[in-house]
């Protein structure tokens, strides 16, 4: 995602929220509140960032207040441009094509973007897929979505369907975009050469860190690295959701395209205050703790472990490589080129250097594939594979 103002650990010329706002947030956190104090005081930072996100009808994710407006918080590659879903549309067709049809599934589907620009490439240039599955956790953004894609492509509501959870035997392609930011990650800081879990208690000033046992997993990402007061996150929930997603994939790929590093670069010591960010009408900022279900939570992505997840789960890791190496290799130039109106190739010009600039998404964002039974090759890594990197 995109926010054009970046605020650092400055939260001070946030907008104020509504009263509104301020009175759901208060409940929020008053259920929170409640839950740690049930728990005996603290609560995992995992938990914290689940509920401020995903709490029924007042996390951020699923209050239907934000949903409607989730892209005044911040902007997603499919929200930018067509052009992103039209290259997703040119990463699919080869798998469909070897599979003989199939299903694409997109997992955590926001605006509903992503489905319109795909689908609508698929329809001009051909094959549609049988079915289009949404698996989507946010009724409110579901509710959105169906509205979308009624109101744009209805001929093609009989291939769209909205699933509670991934089918085991999926043949086709599943796609993830900016989903696994968005999934509850651990967090730790180090203490006298160990990483300690990260917690979340209460104080009078509001909800504060609190420093607990040792954090295992975090032990071996750290290579060793063991500098005092180092902060960072594991994404405990990202990995689960690739292990398991994996035992659904019977044939076809699974594509993640995400914000993230490798871990030698994630767990880097100039990176010493962790991954988190949070947007809040398109201001970003590092602090969790304050607005909670007015604003998004999102870690960045250890590739490294989501690519081990994977090949632990039968897997082969295709590709990976950066969001505009991918993009470009998908037919992002072509796609541009087509574009006849004067007005709106200006536009896709702007939008491509949006989603290709070293210092826009072009490089911070990563694209992985991973496959099962499949022989060919797909498209997206053939200008640069960083798999090397892992
Ligand atoms: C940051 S938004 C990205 C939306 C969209 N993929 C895009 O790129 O514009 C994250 C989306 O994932 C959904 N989501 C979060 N956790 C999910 C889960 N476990 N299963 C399905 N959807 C989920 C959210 O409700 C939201 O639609």
């Amino acid at each position: 995602m995109t926010s054009p103002e970046r605020e650092g650990s400055n939260k001070g010329n946030l907008p104020a929220p509504s009263k509104e706002e301020q009175a759901e947030s208060a409940e929020l956190a008053a259920r929170i509140t409640r839950e740690i104090k049930e728990s005996g005081g603290v609560i995992d930072f995992a938990r914290f960032m689940e509920l401020s996100l995903y709490a029924p009808g007042l996390g951020y994710y699923v209050n239907p207040a934000r949903a409607k407006g989730i892209t005044h918080d911040f902007v997603t590659a499919p929200d930018l441009s067509p052009l992103f879903g039209g290259c997703l549309a040119n990463f699919c067709r080869p798998a469909l094509e070897e599979l003989g049809g199939g299903a694409i599934i997109e997992v955590g589907a926001g605006s509903g973007a992503l489905a319109i620009s795909l689908l609508r490439t698929l329809q001009q240039e051909g094959p549609l897929p049988e079915r289009y599955l949404i698996r989507e956790v946010s009724p409110a953004l579901r509710a959105l979505q169906e509205r979308q894609l009624a109101q744009v492509v209805p001929e093609l509501l009989p291939r769209i369907e909205w699933i509670e959870e991934l089918p085991p035997g999926i043949r086709g392609v599943i796609l993830a975009n900016e989903l696994l930011d968005a999934l509850p990650c651990a967090r730790f800081t180090m203490r006298d050469g160990n990483p300690r879990r990260l917690g979340i208690s209460t104080s009078p000033m509001g909800f504060t860190w609190s420093i607990g046992d040792v954090l295992p997993q975090a032990l071996t990402r750290l290579g060793g690295m063991s500098n005092e007061d180092y902060t960072s996150e594991l994404g405990l929930g990202a990995e689960a959701w690739i292990s398991e997603t994996a035992t659904r994939l019977a044939a076809g790929a699974l594509l993640v395209i995400d914000y993230g590093f490798p871990r030698h670069e994630y767990y880097h010591p100039d990176r010493a205050g962790g991954t988190l960010m949070c947007h809040y009408r398109h201001r970003a900022h590092d602090d969790p703790l304050i607005l909670p279900g007015l604003q998004d939570i999102t870690a960045h992505l250890d590739f490294t472990a989501l690519a081990e997840a994977a090949a632990s789960a039968g897997l082969r890791v295709q590709g990976y490589t950066h969001q505009a190496a991918f993009l470009l290799d998908c037919g992002l130039m072509q796609q541009l080129e087509r574009e006849t109106d004067e007005h709106e190739h200006r536009r896709r010009v702007y939008e491509t250097k949006i989603l290709t600039l070293p210092s826009e998404m072009g490089e911070l964002f990563k694209a992985m594939a991973c496959t099962r039974g499949l022989s060919r090759p797909l498209p997206g890594f053939g200008l640069l594979d960083l798999r090397g990197r892992l």
